[in-house]
């Protein structure tokens, strides 16, 4: 394929977002094809599914079941919309991808992070990004910065669930070192303005050495 396909990943409230959002408008004010993205990216196909997985009422949605219709949402969304924009030689930015299973439904929810990639890879047809942007940060800040958004205190439930972002960073942790060649750790933990120039730097680094 002609284009590039940068993935961001990282826990809540690390800036993936934010930053994908500067980084996608500077380098396109530059002139760069850029394509950013976040599953289910407007699919008509994936939304639906994404509704089914998101519906409160489905009470009894079993972890697999969820895991698979994930991976179906995400098959949709990179047939319809990312290959498209590869085959005519975008940068595809995509706000989360495939280690956001692993690293939630693999690691975190226990369904183990080498049968969730096998299961996504049916999905992908093997298609990897061809680098990640890690945002790294401690899961206590990530979500602070999300309450200092809403403005309202951090409650029980949310100090509850804090095992569970744990979790989901050392997934993240596992991904880093399974995936060394296309990770790229960026430290997230200081200002917007710190993490920017960070990340802007990698992504230069990455356009270039794809030729670009
Ligand atoms: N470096 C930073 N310092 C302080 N606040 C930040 C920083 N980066 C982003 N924020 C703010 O933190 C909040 C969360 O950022 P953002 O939505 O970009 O995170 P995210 O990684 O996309 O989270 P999620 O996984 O929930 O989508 C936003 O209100 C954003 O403006
Ligand atoms: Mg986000």
């Amino acid at each position: 394929m002609k284009g590039i396909f940068i993935t961001g990943e990282g826990p809540e409230g690390a800036g993936k977002t934010s930053i994908l959002n500067r980084l996608a408008k500077e380098f396109s004010d530059k002139g760069y094809p850029i394509l950013l993205t976040r599953e289910p990216g407007g699919i008509s196909i994936a939304e639906k599914v994404r509704e089914v997985i998101l519906d409160p009422k489905n009470t009894e949605m079993d972890a697999r079941t969820e895991a698979l219709l994930y991976a179906a949402a995400r098959r949709q969304h990179l047939v319809e919309k990312v290959r498209p924009a590869l085959e005519s030689g975008a940068i595809v930015l995509c706000d989360r991808f495939i280690d956001s299973s692993l690293a939630y439904q693999g690691y975190a929810r226990g369904l183990g992070i080498d049968e969730v990639y096998e299961m996504n890879l049916f999905a992908t047809q093997e298609m990897m990004p061809d680098a990640t942007l890690y945002f790294d940060i401690e899961p206590e800040q990530g979500l602070k910065r999300i309450e200092m958004h809403k403005g309202r205190e951090v409650n029980r439930l949310d100090l509850e669930a804090i095992d569970f972002h744990h979790k989901v960073c050392e997934g993240y942790e596992i991904l880093l070192d399974k995936f060394a060649d296309r990770m790229h750790k960026i430290d997230a933990s200081g200002t917007f303005e710190q993490v920017y120039e960070q990340a802007k730097q990698t992504f230069k680094e990455i356009i270039r050495a794809h030729g670009k």
